[in-house]
């Protein structure tokens, strides 16, 4: 059901990702963001700013964070000044520069493999900045995550990508 979207999103994104495209496992291919931004929002392109709760501020189809975006090295539309007020807004809610955010952030935390290894499984692969994501790289490493919508929308995603069978 999500499926014709992923594939539009991830050929959207794959604009993004061929530009570090490799076989280099500590970078986000273009599939593994457009799950992630499935998870995230339904990989809503239109969506804004939100509060959902006090002291949580999101923005974009991604729902990206004002220290998510920080610990990336605060990208920035071309142009634009990454200290001056609504340059975090404008990143977030553009798919590209969002993109990049996420893969900025990811190649920050997945230098320390260790802690990149959310799910302990021995490989930092999509599954753990899907994980890095949602839980942030500072401590990733938390099961219950499979519990959650995010992860099973996830899920989904990426057994789609991988050509898994729906019944598993
Ligand atoms: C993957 O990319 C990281 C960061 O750019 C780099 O340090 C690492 O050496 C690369 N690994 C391979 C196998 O190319
Ligand atoms: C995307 O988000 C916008 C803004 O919140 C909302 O109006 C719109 O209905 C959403 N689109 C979908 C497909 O959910």
């Amino acid at each position: 059901m999500s499926l014709p979207k992923s594939v539009l999103v991830t050929f959207a994104l794959a604009l993004v990702a061929c530009v570090v495209y490799g076989q280099n496992q500590s970078q986000v291919s273009s599939s593994c963001m457009g799950c992630i931004c499935e998870a995230s929002s339904n990989c809503n392109t239109t969506l804004g700013c939100s509060t959902p709760y006090p002291g949580g501020y999101f923005c974009g189809a991604f729902l990206i964070s004002f220290p998510y975006w920080t610990d990336a090295g605060k990208p920035v539309l071309q142009n634009d000044d990454p200290e001056k007020k609504g340059a975090f807004e404008n990143c977030a809610i553009d798919l590209y520069c969002a993109a990049e955010t996420l893969r900025r952030y990811m190649k920050k935390f997945s230098s320390n493999h260790n802690r990149a290894d959310c799910n302990d499984d021995g490989v930092i692969d999509c599954v753990d900045f899907a994980y890095m994501h949602h839980l942030g790289g500072y401590g990733c490493n938390d099961p219950s995550i499979v519990t959650t919508d995010y992860y099973t929308k996830f899920q989904t995603c990426w057994n789609v990508v991988n050509g898994a069978q729906p019944s598993g």
